[in-house]
Parts: C-alpha cells; sequence; structure tokens
C-alpha cells in the first residue's frame, strides 16, 4: 500500500493567499467583474533596468550554479545597499541571499530553533510565520494587539510572554497586515526587556522602503546591544517590484548565517544566477524607480485611508507603510445586533456575492479584522470600497 504524506505535512497549513488568488481568478474567468485588494504584492511590472540585467546574465551565461550563499558580488553590493540605506554594518559573510525573504525566515528558523523552543509572535501576523515556526518544531507563542495601540505589542506584553525556552522574537516592521510600523523609540523601549532573555529577534524588513508620512526605518539592529542577535531580513519583492524573481537576503553574525547557508546549500544550492544578477543592478542603481513607486502607494494609502475610516462601527489605524489596511469589522454587527459571522464567511461573501477579493483576518490571527491591500489603482481601490460599504449597510 502506498504510504500517506507525512506527519509534518499535516502539523502546517497552506497559504490561504493564494487559494484567493485562485478563486478570483477562477471568478474573472467565467467573466464576473471581479475587484482585487487581496493581493500582497506591488501591481507595477519590474523596473526596465532590473529587467535588462536579467536579460544580459541570459544571454552572457550567468546562468550557472552560484556559490551557495549567494555571489560574492552579490553579497557585497547588498552590504554597500544596507549601509547607504540603513546605516547598518553588515560584511559579505554576514549575509545569505535566498529565494526570496520567506526562504531566508525559513532557513533563519531551521539554524537557530530546537524542538520545543518558544518564538514570540506578535499578532496579527504574516501568515507563513506559525506554519514555519511549527515546521522547525518550534512552539509559536501568539501575542495579541489592539488596533487602538496601532497593532504593537508593549514591553509589558513581551515582558510576560518570556521564559527561559523563548529561542526567538519576531517583530516584523512595517508589519504585514496591519501595515504599521515600530518608531526608533518603540523599539528602544522594547530593548531592556529583549536583552534580559537569550532570544533572537527576526527583524523582517521587507517593507523597509514602503514608508509614509517621512518615517524612517528602525531596526533592532540600529540598537548596538541588539545588532549581535538580531536577524535582519529583507527582500527584493515588495521593494523592488520583483515578487516572482524570488531573491531575499539575511544579515546576522556569521556563525548562524553559516548554518544557514549549510542548510541551503543541501536544499537548493544557490539561489537562481539569473535574479542575484539583476538584483545586483537593483540595489546599487539610483534607486529613482524605488521612490516613484513608494510615492504612488503612498496616495493610495491617502485615498484608502480617507474611505475607510469614514465607515461607522469600523476601528482601522492608518497604514504607515507597507500596502495594506486592517479594519477591526465585527463593530458593525454589534452595532446591528446581529451576531458577527467571522472574517473568513464576510470575506467569502464579499467575493462571491460583490465580485471583491479580500482577505479573512483570521489568516493573520485577528478573526475581528480583514485585510484589504491598496497595491492596486485608484479606481479599483474607489469602486472596491464602494462595493464593500454597500455590503456593510445591508447587515
Ligand atoms: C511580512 C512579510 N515577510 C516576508 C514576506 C515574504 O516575501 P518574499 O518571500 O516575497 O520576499 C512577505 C510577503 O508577503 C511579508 O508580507
Amino acid at each position: 500500500m502506498i504510504h500517506s504524506p507525512a506527519e509534518r505535512t499535516t502539523r502546517i497549513s497552506s497559504a490561504l493567499t493564494l487559494e484567493v488568488v485562485a478563486r478570483t481568478a477562477a471568478l474573472k474567468a467565467e467573466g464576473k467583474p471581479v475587484l482585487s485588494l487581496s493581493v500582497g504584492e506591488p501591481d507595477f511590472d519590474t523596473p526596465p533596468p532590473i529587467r535588462e540585467a536579467g536579460k544580459y546574465a541570459i544571454d552572457h551565461g550567468i546562468t550557472h550554479y552560484t556559490e551557495g550563499r549567494g555571489t560574492l558580488a552579490l553579497r557585497k553590493a547588498i552590504s554597500s545597499k544596507i549601509e547607504r540605506d540603513q546605516n547598518l554594518s553588515y560584511a559579505p559573510d554576514q549575509i545569505i541571499v535566498s529565494n526570496g525573504g520567506k526562504h531566508v525566515i525559513t532557513n533563519f528558523l531551521l539554524a537557530a530553533i530546537n524542538p520545543g523552543d518558544e518564538v514570540i509572535l506578535p499578532a496579527p501576523y504574516f501568515l507563513a510565520y506559525p506554519e514555519l515556526i511549527k515546521l522547525a518544531e518550534g512552539v509559536p507563542v501568539i501575542l495579541e494587539t489592539e488596533p487602538k495601540n496601532r497593532y504593537l505589542i508593549s514591553p509589558e506584553q513581551l515582558q510576560r510572554a518570556i521564559t527561559p525556552k523563548t529561542k526567538m522574537i519576531v517583530l516584523v516592521t512595517p508589519n504585514n497586515p496591519s501595515s504599521t510600523t515600530y518608531s526608533k523609540e518603540e523599539i528602544a523601549a522594547l530593548a531592556p526587556v529583549i536583552l534580559k532573555s537569550n532570544a533572537w529577534v527576526l527583524a523582517d524588513e521587507v517593507y523597509e522602503h514602503l514608508l509614509y508620512d517621512g518615517r524612517q526605518q528602525a531596526s533592532p539592529a540600529h540598537i548596538p546591544e541588539l545588532y549581535e542577535r538580531t536577524l535582519y531580513v529583507s527582500s527584493t519583492s515588495k521593494t523592488y517590484a520583483m515578487t516572482g524573481w524570488r531573491l531575499g537576503w539575511g544579515c546576522g553574525p556569521k556563525e548562524i548565517v553559516a548554518a544557514a547557508a549549510k542548510l541551503q546549500s543541501q536544499m537548493t544550492s544557490s539561489p537562481s544566477a539569473i535574479a542575484q544578477h539583476a538584483t545586483i543592478e537593483a540595489v546599487s542603481n539610483d534607486q529613482r524607480d524605488r521612490e516613484e513607486m513608494r510615492k504612488v502607494f503612498e496616495k493610495r494609502r491617502d485615498l484608502i485611508y480617507s474611505i475607510v475610516s469614514k465607515w461607522p462601527h469600523v476601528e482601522a489605524p492608518k497604514p504607515e507603510g507597507a500596502f495594506y489596511m486592517f479594519p477591526r469589522i465585527d463593530g458593525i454587527w454589534k452595532a446591528a445586533g446581529k451576531p458577527y459571522p467571522g472574517s473568513l464567511k464576510v470575506s467569502m461573501q464579499l467575493l462571491e456575492e460583490k465580485y471583491v477579493a479580500t482577505m479573512a483576518g483570521v489568516v493573520f490571527g485577528d478573526d475581528r479584522a480583514i485585510r484589504f491591500s491598496f497595491a492596486a489603482s485608484d479606481e479599483t481601490i474607489k469602486e472596491a470600497c464602494g462595493r464593500i460599504e454597500k455590503y456593510f449597510r445591508d447587515i
């Protein structure tokens, strides 16, 4: 008899975001007027100079295996980029290049977590985290947050969650799905609590260049005492509209980076040589395209916030970065004296009845909320929000 899939595959669930994308595509194929506020990727194409660099690689034989942790040329380029943009110093041997930020996160979790180790994860969280922590045989310790606190954790809350088994604390800034950010002061306030533990800090900064209202990126790695325990993660996906190229990097102390590189070399040999070559161009060029895209996102943020913040009984912190809004919506049902059906049902009804694709908050660890992505045109945002508003009014 043929065996069933391994137990580890049953411990984790699949990425529901991709299933919504599939259902949205199916409805579109049926000719339905579907509008999408569900996707977690820029709606821009990769800027031309980066595409040209990719084509150059294909045409000039840059198509072979590379060093497992990424080419030295790319790691040097990333090192200079981080120095330039973040004022952080990482030598090439403190850098691993992987197939996207998600792959860097997976590598770091597998390199750092022993079975039973606790990983503190603030909610709402990027939905891959609990599953990847479980895959690494760690135990996710979820910290609930509130929209009135911009969905951020407090030092007291972190202190209460830390135990002798805490191996890692995940801090995502700007966050997906809340799009809120930790300021320098807010990270500094967490630092003494973190320093009382022995935990790593996984600093997921894949949205570091999508910040609004003149904000500057604040990283745990900026705090000298935290630098040695910070595992900094970023990627080309959101910054350079390169989601499909699958290229990300992780930085930290060289021993843990080397451990992650060892795992990667066995699992994937190396990231794509073509994507690596294109990324040298992306991180080294004048960064004008990046800034143009950021400005467009900021305008869309203003637009969607001006609409959603006026909806009655909805709590929605203003997005400070990334391209999401994460309103708490259960108050609408409460005000109508009706039972809240849960975010999955709401999201499915919006898709099937109003043809608007959103993401249910439950997949991000908050069933009272729903995620809208504003990586969409102004027209789509306006029309989709109009349909959603109508759905809410009819409750
Ligand atoms: C917070 C966060 N981290 C990491 C990722 C992974 O991005 P990628 O693997 O495309 O670099 C995402 C993608 O949505 C994200 O939202």
